[in-house]
C-alpha cells in the first residue's frame, strides 16, 4: 500500500488507498478516507474468513482491542435489565442522562477512582473514541500537539487528527525495561514540537496501558501531572482498562483523579488548576466486552467543557434505550463486582495460557498484570533492524500462520521487532490452536534460519 506524508500540519503518515481524488468530497472528506494504518485493511480481509472450528483454515485476529471472555454474563444480565422507558423515544440531556452519569459516577468511585465522584462531573458519549474527539475538538486549535508516551493505541492518531487535525506528538522513553517517560523526554519532545511550531496543549496518558498491559506507578502519574499542569496543559488519563487488573505487579492501580486529589490536598496544584486541566476518560468497551454497546464518558470539572458538551453531546449521543439498559446493570453492586472479578479471571487465564506458549518456545514478551494485550518481542526472527524487515514479518505471520498482530510500528514504537497480541477476542479453547499456530511458526523460522546458516 502506498504511503505519504499527510498535506495538514499534523505529519502523521497516511494511505492513499490509491492516490486517487474523489471528485464529490471535501479535502477533509479526502483525507478521512484514509485508512489509520494500512493492517487496517488486512483486518477487513481477515475477519471476512475468520478461523473457526468449521473454518480450520481461517485467520486469526489478533489485532482488535475486544474481549468476549465474560460476555455470557452481561448477556444475561443485560437482557433482565432491558425494558423501554416512557420518556425513551424524546431527546434528553445530550451530556447523558441523569440515571446513567449516577449509575456511571457511583461505579467509578466503587470499583477504580478512589475519590467521590459527583454525576454533574460525567459527560457521556457514544465510546471514548467520540470523547476523544471532542476532547480534542474542546481544547485544541488545528495544528497543536499532544505528547502520548510510546508505543501507544494505534487509534489515537484517527481520534485526534481526522476531524481536529490536532498533531501527535510521540514521546519515546529510554527505558525501555518499563517504558515509563521521564519529565526531561517530555521536555524534549515539546521543543521539538515546537521547532515545528506545534503547541503541545495535551499530554494523553493511557493507564493501564494500550499495547503494554502495565501500570504507570503513583509517583510517575503525579511527576507527569504536576509537569503538566504547572505549564497549563491539559491532562487527559484514558482509565478504560481500569477494572482489568487481573495480575500481581509492584504497582497497584491509581486513577489520576486520586493523584490529582493528593496533590491538591500536598497544595501542590490549586483546585481551580485540577479542575480545569485534569481529566479522565472511561468507557464500557473493554472491562465490561461491550465494544458493540458504545459508551464512554469524560470525568471533567472544567465547567466550560462540561457547557460545551450539553452542546455538542448531541452529535455522538448513546441512545436512551441503551443508557437506560446499562444504568439498570451498573446500578446492581453485587453484579458489577462478581462480574469484574470474574471477568479479571478469564483475562488471567487466557494470558498465561498466551505466555505459557511464548516461553515454551523461549520467545520475549513485557510482562503485563491489566487490559488484554502482551507486547511481544520478535526482534530475533527480524532478517534486519528496520521497520521495512518489521513488515515483512508482520506479512509472513499473516500469510504464512494466518494470525493477524499489530505491528509495533503502528503504535509508534521506534525500534523494531516488537508486536501487540490480543488475546481476549476469542475463547481460551481457540486461543490455544492460535498459539500452536504462532509457536510453530516460530519453531518452523528458527529450523529454516539454521540451514540456511550451516
Ligand atoms: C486505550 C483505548 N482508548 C479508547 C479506545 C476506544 O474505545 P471505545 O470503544 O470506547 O471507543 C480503545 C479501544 O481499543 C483503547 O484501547
Amino acid at each position: 500500500m502506498e504511503q505519504h506524508r499527510c498535506s495538514c500540519s499534523c505529519g502523521a503518515s497516511c494511505c492513499t488507498g490509491g492516490g486517487r481524488q474523489p471528485r464529490s468530497l471535501s479535502a477533509r472528506g479526502t483525507k478521512a478516507l484514509l485508512p489509520f494504518s494500512p493492517y487496517i485493511q488486512a483486518m477487513n480481509e481477515a475477519k471476512s474468513f475468520a478461523w473457526s472450528p468449521t473454518n480450520p483454515h481461517g485467520y486469526f485476529l489478533m489485532a482488535t482491542a475486544e474481549s468476549v471472555l465474560s460476555f455470557d454474563l452481561i448477556h444475561d444480565k443485560i437482557r433482565s435489565c432491558r425494558e423501554i422507558p416512557p420518556t425513551a423515544g424524546l431527546y434528553s440531556n445530550f451530556r447523558g442522562g441523569q440515571a446513567l452519569r449516577n449509575a456511571l459516577a457511583k461505579m467509578m468511585q466503587r470499583t477504580f477512582m478512589g475519590v467521590e465522584i459527583d454525576p454533574s462531573h460525567i459527560c457521556i458519549s457514544s465510546g471514548v473514541t467520540a470523547v476523544l474527539d471532542l476532547f480534542f475538538f474542546a481544547t485544541c486549535d488545528p495544528g497543536d500537539g499532544c505528547l502520548i508516551p510510546a508505543p501507544y493505541f494505534p487509534a489515537f492518531d484517527n481520534d485526534m487528527n481526522i476531524r481536529n487535525e490536532v498533531a501527535p506528538l510521540p514521546v519515546q522513553p529510554k527505558d525501555t525495561h518499563t517504558y515509563i517517560p521521564t519529565v526531561a523526554e517530555m521536555d524534549a519532545a515539546v521543543d521539538e514540537a515546537a521547532k515545528r511550531n506545534v503547541r503541545a496543549r495535551v499530554l494523553l496518558i493511557t493507564n493501564p496501558g494500550n499495547p503494554l498491559g502495565t501500570l504507570y506507578p503513583e509517583a510517575t502519574l503525579k511527576e507527569l501531572l504536576l509537569w503538566a499542569v504547572r505549564r497549563e496543559m491539559h491532562v487527559l488519563s484514558d482509565e478504560i482498562y481500569a477494572n482489568s487488573k487481573f495480575g500481581t505487579s509492584e504497582d497497584e492501580f491509581v486513577s489520576l483523579e486520586k493523584v490529582a486529589q493528593n496533590a491538591v490536598e500536598e497544595k501542590l496544584l490549586s483546585p481551580e488548576m485540577v479542575a480545569e486541566f485534569v481529566h479522565t476518560a472511561y468507557g464500557m468497551s473493554k472491562d465490561f466486552g461491550m465494544n458493540g454497546f458504545r459508551v464512554g464518558c469524560l470525568h471533567t470539572k472544567n465547567g466550560d467543557l462540561l457547557n460545551l458538551w450539553q452542546n455538542m453531546g448531541m452529535f455522538a449521543a448513546v441512545s436512551n434505550d441503551t443508557q437506560h439498559a446499562l444504568a439498570v446493570m451498573l446500578q446492581d453492586d453485587t453484579f458489577v463486582d462478581f462480574y469484574v472479578e470474574e471477568n479479571k479471571r478469564r483475562l488471567k487465564n487466557s494470558y498465561n495460557l498466551l505466555t505459557s506458549a511464548f516461553t515454551s518456545v523461549k520467545l520475549n514478551y513485557m510482562p503485563a498484570c491489566a487490559a488484554m494485550f502482551c507486547w511481544l518481542d520478535l526482534r530475533s526472527l527480524l532478517t534486519e533492524c528496520t521497520f521495512e524487515a518489521e513488515r515483512a514479518l508482520w506479512k509472513e505471520i499473516l500469510e504464512d500462520c494466518k494470525v493477524l498482530l499489530t505491528p509495533g510500528e503502528a503504535c509508534h514504537y521506534a525500534e523494531p521487532g516488537f508486536f501487540r497480541v490480543c488475546y481476549a477476542s476469542m475463547p481460551p479453547e481457540h486461543l490455544q490452536v492460535a498459539c500452536t499456530r504462532l509457536t510453530s511458526f516460530v519453531e518452523k523460522k528458527r529450523r529454516k534460519r539454521k540451514l540456511s546458516s550451516a
